[in-house]
């Protein structure tokens, strides 16, 4: 069977998460299709990292249905959605500062090793073996996402902030995953690196075959390498489509600039 002969990579329909009286995403239906870079935008506190949250398993919807590669994962376990394929990164970087690069990448890839703690402990032959193995992976992660091999015994904490993101991202990477998930990857970024993160998405999708779902905040980027948008706002989608289309939709620049100021733009455009 080809690729196009499948449906989407992930398909949610309906979704919707309560915080209390708090409707943080409101009866949203989105799919991403295979091999693509798609975009969630939208206004601070829009929804858009509680829906991540959905889709990882961190929060249950609270009404609302996920499929992943044509199976549901509605409300699964974090670490069984990423062993299916799904890795991200968060909005607020989370290493382990004490841990150099590469010991931060092989923790990425615990879920997939065979040995318990017991054997991590003890280090019978064939576990010593794994180490090696993972140990090799998260190096060769680490070299793809173009992090200098000086730089893979450091700490954590003593890289710089775009080091970091790449190290998150190598950690994301060496899980296998089908589908990648990043949230605001560019924050903290200066435009070189931002650009730099650009063509390295299309390289995950073109040589790896990923599928992206990116958060992000700076349109330059949104607009270079998405496919297509789905914007939220106040947890509802409000628009969608490919990047043009959403960008000169009236309901998409009235939620980033205000009803007042929308009208004042479109009257000066008519106006000439
Ligand atoms: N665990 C939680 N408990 C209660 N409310 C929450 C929780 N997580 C998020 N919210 C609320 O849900 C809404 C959506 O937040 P979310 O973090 O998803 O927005 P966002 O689009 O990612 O915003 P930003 O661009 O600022 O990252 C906000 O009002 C937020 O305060
Ligand atoms: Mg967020």
């Amino acid at each position: 069977m080809t690729a196009d002969a499948k449906g989407p990579i992930l398909e949610a329909r309906g979704v919707t998460k309560q915080f209390g009286g708090l409707t943080a995403v409101n009866d949203v239906s989105f799919s991403i299709p295979r091999r693509a870079i798609v975009s969630l935008i939208g206004p601070n506190g829009a929804g858009k990292t509680t829906f991540f949250n959905i889709l990882t398993g961190l929060y249950k919807p609270t009404v609302g249905r996920v499929s992943f590669d044509d199976q549901n994962i509605t409300g699964g376990r974090p670490d069984k959605i990423m062993a299916l394929g799904v890795a991200r990164t968060f909005q607020n970087i989370r290493l382990f500062g004490t841990m150099t690069a590469l010991e931060n990448v092989m923790v990425g890839q615990h879920s997939r090793m065979k040995a318990g703690l017991i054997g991590s402990i003890l280090r019978p032959p064939h576990v010593r073996h794994e180490e090696q193995r993972v140990r090799a992976k998260a190096a060769e992660a680490l070299e793809y996402v173009g992090l200098k091999p000086r730089l893979h015994e450091q700490l954590a904490t003593n890289l710089s902030y775009g080091d970091q993101r790449r190290v998150e991202i190598a950690r994301a990477l060496a899980s296998d995953p089908k589908l990648l998930l990043l949230d605001e990857p560019t924050a903290g970024m200066n435009p070189q690196e931002s650009e730099n993160l650009t063509h390295f998405m299309e390289r995950l999708r073109d040589e790896l075959g990923l599928s992206i779902l990116l958060i992000e905040h700076d349109m330059k980027v949104v607009m270079g390498v998405s496919e297509y948008v789905t914007v939220l706002d106040h947890g509802e989608k409000i628009s969608e489509g490919d990047a043009t289309t959403v960008r000169s939709d009236p309901n998409v620049v009235e939620a980033y600039l205000g009803k007042q100021e929308a009208e004042r733009q479109s009257a000066e455009d008519g106006a000439g």
